[in-house]
């Protein structure tokens, strides 16, 4: 659009140069005020301590892919008489048989600041992801730990680990890596 174009030339150099820092502070403010409302609303959901943050957490965390028997077999509804029960379906690779633990028990053990401590420090054996638990922060470990006390009894605990070697007496799920042909 010519005219406009005759006009910006028309314009003194100081008044453009003022112009474009005017827009530059414009976008800063807008990305100032953007970035308060997006720390605000970052901060609103870590803030958050509850039970239906635990339930969040527990499944986007994948806590009763394991810890739930029947969990998958279900499409991903969370039994809540059966939640983080722990499971009699072993893990077997080269650390022997483990099994999801039952989450509802090992909890009844501790208070709430206890298993924010535990959380961060907590190392087993394979495939329970402890690394993720050591990157939640306080206030989700809190609501997890509020989650797992707000279900029923704790029930029985999962079966016993097992060595490397010895046979488990339940099914197992086998870790293995593929065995490649040498020629
Ligand atoms: C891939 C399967 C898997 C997933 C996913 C998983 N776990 Fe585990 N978890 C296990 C297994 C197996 C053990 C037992 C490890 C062992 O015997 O050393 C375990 C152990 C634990 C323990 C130790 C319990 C105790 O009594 O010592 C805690 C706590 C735990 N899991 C919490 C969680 C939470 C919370 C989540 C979700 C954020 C989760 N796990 C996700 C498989 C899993």
């Amino acid at each position: 659009m010519p005219e406009i174009k005759n006009l910006n030339r028309a314009e003194s150099r100081d008044a453009r140069l003022s112009r474009e820092a005017e827009g530059k502070r414009k976008m800063f403010r807008t990305g100032i005020v953007l970035g308060m409302v997006m720390a605000t609303s970052a901060a609103t959901a870590a803030d958050v301590v509850s039970i239906e943050e635990g339930l969040r957490i527990a499944t986007i965390g994948g806590c009763h892919d394991c810890h739930t028997e029947g969990f998958a077999e279900n499409g991903g509804q969370v039994d809540l008489a059966k939640a983080l029960m722990g499971s009699h379906v072993g893990f077997q690779g080269p650390w022997g048989t483990t099994y999801p633990a039952n989450l509802r028990l090992t909890l009844s053990k501790m208070s709430e600041d206890e298993f924010v401590r535990y959380g961060h420090e907590v190392k087993t054996r394979p495939p329970m992801p402890w690394f993720g638990l050591h990157a939640m922060t306080d206030n989700e470990l809190r609501s997890i730990y509020q989650y797992v006390k707000s279900l029923g009894a704790p029930g029985e605990p999962a079966p016993d680990y097992v060595k490397p070697g010895e046979a488990p007496k339940t099914p197992f799920i086998v870790f293995a890596p593929p065995q490649i042909p040498a020629n």
